[in-house]
């Protein structure tokens, strides 16, 4: 299936790491020109000179998300680059385990800014050039907005709020051939699953237990077929699929756990 993805600009938030730049890997090799949004240089820089070692274009805007000025600097960096903007991925986050009983105000109001406030900020600054593109924003989002994780209430608020957004802006965005939909993630294997699995008592056999609950093939989701669903989206062969949570997760969320021991 060709993705006509070529030389299409789209952004991808925490680009440098994790499902990030997973996604922007998949870009690269449909041809796209992914560019990385993330708070570390040297960590997009990498991503970008790998892959132009294998002629691939790639670009990099360094920006610390949880400052609100740091949305539209970067979107206005890559329009000074390019000019245009074909897609958004808003990707970056964290889960930060700010919870009910031991939460504070100010972890919870820094927990937004983490994971939900530069995903409206991203799309407000983008979306003069995605109206002028007609392109497809995905907000990448987690099972918690769901199940619930607990001791992470503002992780969990977040991703209810990216879960609510994707159709809001479905809606709003409709009069613009805009489509909005979500990537809804599970457990999938990455710096931040590793550094979250560390925090617990016993990291080796909680990850066992997990895996175990997950019922298609018993393991974790990887980065690359969470990608390869975001960047399905972005394409234009999914050009009646809008308003939409798409769980890339193995059924962990909504097949009989039952199944998975079975
Ligand atoms: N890994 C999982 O199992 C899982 C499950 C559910 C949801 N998710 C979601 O997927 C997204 C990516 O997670 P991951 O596991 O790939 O994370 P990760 O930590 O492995 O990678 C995230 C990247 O984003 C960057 N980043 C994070 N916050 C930033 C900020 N405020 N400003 C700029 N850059 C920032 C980091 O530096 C890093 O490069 C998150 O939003 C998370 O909620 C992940």
């Amino acid at each position: 299936m060709d993705l006509k993805l070529q030389n299409k600009v789209i952004i991808v938030t925490g680009g440098a790491k994790g499902i990030g730049e997973g996604i922007v890997q998949v870009l690269a090799s449909e041809g796209a020109i992914p560019v990385i949004v993330g708070r570390n240089a040297e960590d997009n820089q990498k991503v970008v000179y790998a892959l132009a070692a294998q002629g691939k274009e790639a670009f990099q805007v360094a920006a610390e998300l949880t400052q609100p000025e740091a949305s539209e600097k970067a979107v206005n960096a890559v329009l000074e680059k390019y000019g245009r903007i074909d897609g958004l991925v808003n990707n970056a986050g964290v889960n930060d385990g700010v919870g009910l009983e031991n939460g504070t105000y100010e972890g919870f109001i820094a927990s937004l800014h983490k994971n939900v406030v530069h995903y409206y900020l991203m799309a407000h600054y983008a979306l003069p050039a995605l109206k002028a593109s007609k392109g497809s924003i995905v907000n990448i989002s987690s099972k918690t907005a769901d199940t619930g994780q607990g001791g992470t209430s503002a992780y969990a608020a977040s991703n209810g709020g990216r879960n609510a957004l994707t159709r809001e802006w479905a809606v709003e965005l409709l009069k613009y051939g805009i489509r909005v939909n979500s990537v809804i993630v599970a457990e999938c294997w990455t710096p931040l699953y590793e550094k979250w699995i560390e925090t617990l008592p016993n990291p080796k056999e909680k990850l066992a237990s997990i895996t175990a609950n997950i019922p298609l093939e018993n393991r974790m989701t990887t980065a690359e077929e969470i990608a390869n669903m975001t960047v399905f989206l972005l394409s234009e062969k999914s050009s009646h699929t809008t308003g939409q949570l798409i769980y890339v997760d193995g059924g962990y969320v909504h097949l009989d756990r039952a199944l998975a021991n079975s």
